[in-house]
């Protein structure tokens, strides 16, 4: 039983027609667009916003229409994967990078629906490093700045050369031994000039869908 394709694909129980809907980016959500692709073809009558080009593509492959974000005020629903949940439905999320697009569109919608596999389960956040995009420009000092606030950054690469996001930034990956005051870290990281975005989504996620190993499915709201 494929975890992330179970709580991915049940996650399409919310979406009705006419809903402009955020798409998610990463393994478990890429289920629910392949999902709703599928609807789509059978009749459904929506709108997608993209949380990133990775996803823009797959949304265009499964021939789901897109609408862009300065011709809409507010969606109806995103529904998005994340790094670590715990039971008061903080998460950690930018394990994929899209952090910055997918906090942004959350923002936005009426509705945030996270899909995982109970693997993302925690009783505390942080034993997943905490993405932090940052501006390129003085990338050291906001590295410096971060430690500060008791974590060890590292800055994300890929094939041995800086990890660049969507937006042309850097990731920070932040490993803290435990984060037991998410709103306060999430305050203080982004108040450092150099921080465009971070991974912590505060008080934004409505419902996670949890499939387990056993198949069974567990609402967290
Ligand atoms: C993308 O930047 C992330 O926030 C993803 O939503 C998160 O990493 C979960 O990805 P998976 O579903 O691939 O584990």
């Amino acid at each position: 039983m494929n975890s992330k394709k179970l709580a991915g694909e049940k996650a399409v129980q919310y979406v009705k027609d006419g809903m402009i809907i955020g798409l998610g980016t990463g393994s478990t959500v890429y289920w629910t667009i392949k999902k709703l692709g599928e609807l789509v073809r059978d009749g459904l009558d929506i709108r997608g916003i993209p949380t990133s080009k990775n996803t823009e593509e797959l949304a265009i492959e499964e021939g789901i229409p897109l609408i862009s974000l300065s011709e809409i005020g507010q969606l109806d629903i995103t529904i998005d994967g994340a790094d670590e949940v715990n039971p008061d439905l903080q998460l950690i999320k930018g394990g994929g990078g899209a952090l910055l697009r997918e906090k942004l569109i959350a923002s936005i919608s009426k509705r945030l629906v996270i899909v995982v596999d109970e693997s993302k389960c925690v009783s505390r956040l942080g034993r997943f490093p905490l993405p932090v995009e940052v501006t390129p420009f003085g990338v050291e000092i906001t590295s410096k700045q971060l430690q500060v606030l008791g974590c060890t950054p590292k800055l994300r690469t890929k094939k041995d050369i800086p990890y660049k996001t969507d937006n042309g930034n850097y990731i920070l990956d932040c490993s803290f031994s435990s984060i037991s005051e998410p709103i306060e870290l999430t305050n203080k990281i982004n108040m450092l000039p150099g921080v465009v975005e971070n991974g912590l989504f505060v008080n934004m996620a409505e419902i996670i869908v949890v499939a387990k190993k056993d198949g069974h499915i567990d609402y967290l709201q």
